[in-house]
């Protein structure tokens, strides 16, 4: 993509080896975009990061044929864009293509409702359709019951929200969003980029997302393009991204990248051999404690649900106790989170309790656990922690990592009262 009326001889001019600079020199055109060629499979956020005048807009407005290219050509389920007649384009742009932009446009003398089925609206929807589609979609992006406020009398935040529902309100699959989060403070910017990972759960849109905040790609991303004067220099998942820089320039672009935002639970995380049960007696549980050396045990259901920890001089408390129930040594206020929790968030949960953290899916269900070195390890270096050996520090090793190792047999079943 050349701006400019000499664009033929720039691409040629480029196309010939001169670089980007030199050629917008001799012709007085510039180049947006050169020889880049990917595919967006159906579901992914495909984020395109590079900094300022990179070329990620011009490439984003070329999907949607806000933008023609010199050459080349941009396919949507199989049609060319780049082909199509105005009157073509604007029906695929209605039917298929969504977008948000850094300022969401919203009209502000209109309602958040009227603003969130504008889409609808001009395709024609009925007015019982639109009231539908619009308060699933202020649902989805927490704004439910807020419909007849006025837009202008919303925060940054939440007028975010009310262009986030408007794009998905029209049920369009592929939404392109040019930086729709950098105008927001950073807290509320990282909630809206969580906000939108839970959406894009439900939802399961195709995205293409532009941002020049390397964080932000790394952390919404499937894969990530980074370009550089108009090129992709790199295209990868944000792991390949970081351990495989594939040029100098990408290098020195994720140097200062921050692992705790970047990284979730998930990566290093590990499977927890042994747990309590709920409806075990003290003595028993008590008594595998001291075999296997924990100092604390997960306790949970029959379904695998956790209902908290327990340290074992509590439980020996109970036994001495003759109590029955390993219940009332059950501290249910144990640290619990998702796979997909980010380490920047786990981290102050091991300053605050000095115990192992539960890593549970929605369903409450014991995942894994996430021990305080490998934590660290995870938030200093490149390689991903793995297994036991993910535990650098020996005293603590000792202390937590034998919550980990135990036998290596399934014992689900043993031990239960
Ligand atoms: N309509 C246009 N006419 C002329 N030049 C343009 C036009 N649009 C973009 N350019 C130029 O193309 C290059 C790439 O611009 P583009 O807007 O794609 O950058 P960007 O990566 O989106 O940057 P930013 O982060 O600042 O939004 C820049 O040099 C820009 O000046
Ligand atoms: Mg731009």
């Amino acid at each position: 993509m050349v701006f400019g009326r000499r664009a033929q001889q720039a691409l040629e001019m480029r196309r010939s080896g001169r670089s980007k600079a030199e050629v917008e020199r001799a012709t007085g055109s510039t180049i947006g975009a050169f020889d880049n060629s990917f595919d967006v499979n159906r579901g992914e956020i495909f984020v395109i990061i590079g900094l300022s005048g990179s070329g990620k807009s011009t490439i984003l407005r070329a999907i949607n044929g806000l933008n023609e290219p010199t050459e080349g050509n941009v396919f949507l389920d199989g049609d060319n864009i780049s082909k199509m007649s105005a009157k073509e384009l604007r029906e695929v742009r209605r039917r298929k293509i969504g977008m948000v932009f850094q300022h969401f446009g919203l009209l502000p003398t209109r309602t958040v409702m009227d603003n969130v089925t504008f889409g609808l609206e001009v395709k024609g929807a009925s007015s019982s359709e639109r009231k539908k589609a619009g308060e699933e979609a202020l649902e989805l992006v927490g704004l439910q019951g807020q419909g007849k406020k006025m837009t202008s009398e919303l925060s940054g935040g939440m007028q975010q929200r009310v262009g986030l529902a408007r794009a998905l309100a029209t049920q369009q699959e592929l939404l392109l969003m040019d930086e729709p989060f950098s105008a927001l403070d950073p807290l509320i910017r990282r909630d809206m980029q969580n906000l939108f990972l839970k959406i894009q759960g439900e939802v399961q849109r195709t995205v293409v997302f532009v941002t020049h905040d390397l964080d932000e790609a790394l952390m919404l991303g499937h894969r990530v393009a980074i370009m550089k004067d108009g090129e992709i220099v790199q295209l990868g998942t944000p792991e390949e991204i970081l351990r495989e820089p594939a040029t100098d320039y990408v290098e020195r672009f994720v140097e200062d990248v921050d692992y705790a935002k970047v990284r979730t639970a998930e990566s290093v995380m590990v499977p927890v051999k042994e747990v309590a049960y709920l409806n075990e007696g003290p003595t028993v549980v008590l008594r595998r404690m001291r075999q296997l050396g924990q100092s604390h045990m997960f306790v949970v259901d029959d379904e695998r649900r956790l209902h908290g920890l327990v340290e074992v001089e509590e439980v020996a408390r109970l036994a001495e106790r003759d109590e029955r129930e390993l219940r009332a040594a059950v501290d249910d206020g144990t640290p619990k989170i998702e796979r997909s929790t980010y380490l920047r968030e786990i981290l102050p949960l091991f300053v605050e309790h000095d115990v192992p953290v539960a890593v549970c899916d929605e369903t409450d269900r014991l995942e894994g656990v996430v021990v305080r070195g490998a934590l660290i390890a995870g938030l200093t270096t490149t390689a991903e922690p793995n297994g036991e050996e993910s535990v650098p520090f020996e005293d603590e090793g000792r202390h937590e990592g034998a919550v980990l190792r135990g036998s290596e047999a399934e014992q689900e079943t043993d031990g239960r009262a």
